[in-house]
């Protein structure tokens, strides 16, 4: 599978970013979007450039942490979805990807597709971001065996 990806590079939150074009050959159906993005960015270090910096943690669809817009969408085309267990069989072979980091005042970009949650995290540790209580996890050693 060959594509054309077009990603968000900008060096840091005081710089103005750009799209970027890019061509990655050789990828497979089976392969997660973050594993397309480790080939390009060994493609990249190959040639002596900058890889593209984005964010990640479990690769199993858990944390959250690989927040990326792909065409458009959040977490990219398939509904419920992550982007590290978004496989490439998704798209066709030859297509232009859109690859941008999150949009939002409260998540500035750090670098390419990387932002600062540092907002999220404030919120998760003043107690969530619903209304409905939800109560607390129960004490491990209250359950008897
Ligand atoms: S890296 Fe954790 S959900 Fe994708």
């Amino acid at each position: 599978m060959k594509l054309t990806l077009r990603i968000w590079r900008q060096e840091n939150a005081s710089q103005p970013g750009r799209m970027q074009p890019y061509e990655v050959d050789g990828i497979r159906g089976d392969m997660s979007f973050l594993e397309m993005l480790d080939v390009l960015n060994e493609q990249l270090i190959l040639a002596g450039e900058d890889p593209v910096a984005f964010d990640h943690d479990c690769r199993e669809g858990i944390c959250g942490a690989c927040s990326l817009m792909i065409d458009g969408e959040a977490h990219g085309p398939q509904k419920k979805t992550t982007t590290c267990q978004l496989h490439m069989r998704s798209f066709r072979d030859g297509a232009t990807i859109d690859v941008e980091p999150w949009r939002a005042a409260a998540f500035p970009v750090v670098k390419d597709l990387v932002v600062d949650r540092s907002a999220m995290d404030r919120v998760i540790q003043a107690g969530g971001y619903i209304t409905a209580p939800t109560g607390a996890a129960p004490e491990a050693h209250a359950a008897p065996i």
